[in-house]
């Protein structure tokens, strides 16, 4: 298992450029099942979760061709189309699970494994009921079986419904909107999650033809359409990685020039550092941070869907919060385990106490150097900050979980002014 050996304190100056968005590509890259169409998708990132989705849509019989060192795919249907996803490539990765729906819509059967990833739910797991009951909604028909595979099936095309999420999901949301594009009639749904990463998905299927409009603040409505057609599309920029860089920058006295980003996704964000001290101008797709001699503290974080501040943020804040002047809180109200990292920031120094969902950071922390641990993918960004901000030596270890959904994180922050250095 790969470890990031981090010299610290070091502070960061120069050009980041933010890769193609995780979380977009992935829902992007399952409904490719939909085309009989070549479609052509770019700007994609080099990371671990992508390959196990590119793997995936091999294993059910798509072409892969790779252009610009990975970053652009052509993805192309075969006659040798398959409809089983297995466990051993959905066990890491929970955006997996979003081959299941158009599978069924296509091609009126599947059989899928349920999936893995982050673990940010304690004991609850990752759940899929919201994806499998409004599924049902819409006439998918399945069983569980042995091996905890999910047996699906429809009669025909999939049905237009109107359904209401009880809960606002991001994967859930999508999984309906790319299974709902080939269905009889029209789809109206409503609480659905308005993350840019939905609206890219929409977008790109709506390049291809698809009927999919906003009909309310939180409502979609989707026309079904018959076939779609080839497309060439770029994914939007990470919105986590460009506030993960905007707060390595705040942390460190850096100055950095953020690029490849619309900074008006990150508008919250944004906002917040500049409470903390930092000096932000934004120009189109550039954002140009100075970090602040001392960091004024944010009273109290709260994560809600967006445009509120992101979960997978919460991490990277709580570091910043470490070394801001003062007590700060962080109410998480999106994962039940968002905090396992804030034992292994203890290590380095920080002073944190957990009750329930809510995190009281005690500030003024100067991070020692220590061994840590990452335990889910934005946690290992959180460690690998303060790493950066650390006085001596840090080890990180189990940085798979970061390899996941960072492109390239060590050498990005090297380029800038860090020392990180990767152990094999
Ligand atoms: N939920 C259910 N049942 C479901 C689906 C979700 O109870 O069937 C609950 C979840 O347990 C959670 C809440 O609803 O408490 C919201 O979860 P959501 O479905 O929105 O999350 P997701 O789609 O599984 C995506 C991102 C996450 C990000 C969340 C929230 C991808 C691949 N993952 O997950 O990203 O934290 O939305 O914004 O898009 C990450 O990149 O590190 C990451 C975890």
């Amino acid at each position: 298992m790969d470890k990031f050996v981090i010299k610290g304190p070091s502070i960061l100056k120069g050009q980041v450029l933010i890769s193609g968005s995780k979380n977009s590509a992935l829902p992007i890259l399952a409904s490719t099942l939909l085309f009989d169409k070549p479609v052509v998708i770019q700007n994609l990132p080099r990371v671990r979760d992508i390959d196990t989705m590119l793997n995936l849509l091999k294993s059910l019989g798509s072409k892969i061709e790779f252009f610009n060192n990975k970053k652009k795919v052509r993805i192309t249907k075969t006659k040798k189309q398959k409809y089983f996803a297995s466990y051993s490539l959905l066990k890491t990765m929970r955006a997996g699970i979003l081959v299941l729906g158009p599978l069924v819509s296509k091609y009126q059967k599947s059989i899928v494994s349920f999936p893995g990833g982050c673990v940010l739910n304690g004991n609850s797991g990752r759940p899929i009921n919201l994806h499998l009951s409004a599924l049902q909604k819409l006439g998918m028909k399945y069983k569980i079986k042995k091996g905890g595979y999910i047996y699906a099936k429809s009669n025909g095309k999939l049905k237009g419904k109107t359904l209401k999420f009880q809960t606002i999901s991001v994967g859930a949301s999508q999984h309906l909107i790319m299974s709902s594009i080939l269905s009889n009639g029209k789809t109206t749904l409503h609480n659905v999650a308005t993350e840019p990463e939905v609206v890219d998905l929409i977008n790109f299927l709506n390049s291809a033809g698809a009927n999919i409009k906003w009909v309310g603040k939180r409502i979609c409505q989707i026309i079904g359409v018959n076939s779609l057609k080839e497309t060439n599309y770029t994914v939007m920029g990470d919105r986590i990685e460009a506030g993960t860089f905007c707060v390595a920058a705040t942390l460190n006295k850096g100055n950095l020039l953020i690029k490849g980003f619309d900074p008006s996704l990150i508008k919250t964000e944004l906002d917040l550092l500049k409470k903390t001290g930092a000096k932000i101008k934004t120009v189109e797709d550039t954002i140009h941070i100075k970090g602040p001699q001392k960091i004024t503290k944010i009273k109290h974080l709260v994560t809600k869907e967006y445009s509120g501040f992101p979960t997978d943020l919460a991490p990277i804040f709580m570091v910043l919060l470490c070394k801001a002047s003062g007590r700060s809180s962080i109410t998480e109200n999106i994962f039940q385990s968002r905090f396992m990292h804030a034992m292994e920031l203890q290590r380095l120094g920080a002073k944190i106490l957990i009750k329930k969902n809510k995190a009281v950071i005690e500030g003024n922390t100067n991070f020692i150097g220590a061994e840590v641990m990452s335990s889910d993918l934005r946690a290992s960004a959180a460690l690998i900050l303060a790493g950066v901000s650390a006085k001596g030596t840090t080890v990180v270890s189990r940085i798979y979980h970061c390899d996941r959904g960072y492109e390239s994180i060590e050498k990005k922050l090297n380029k800038v002014g860090a020392s990180i250095r990767r152990l094999n």
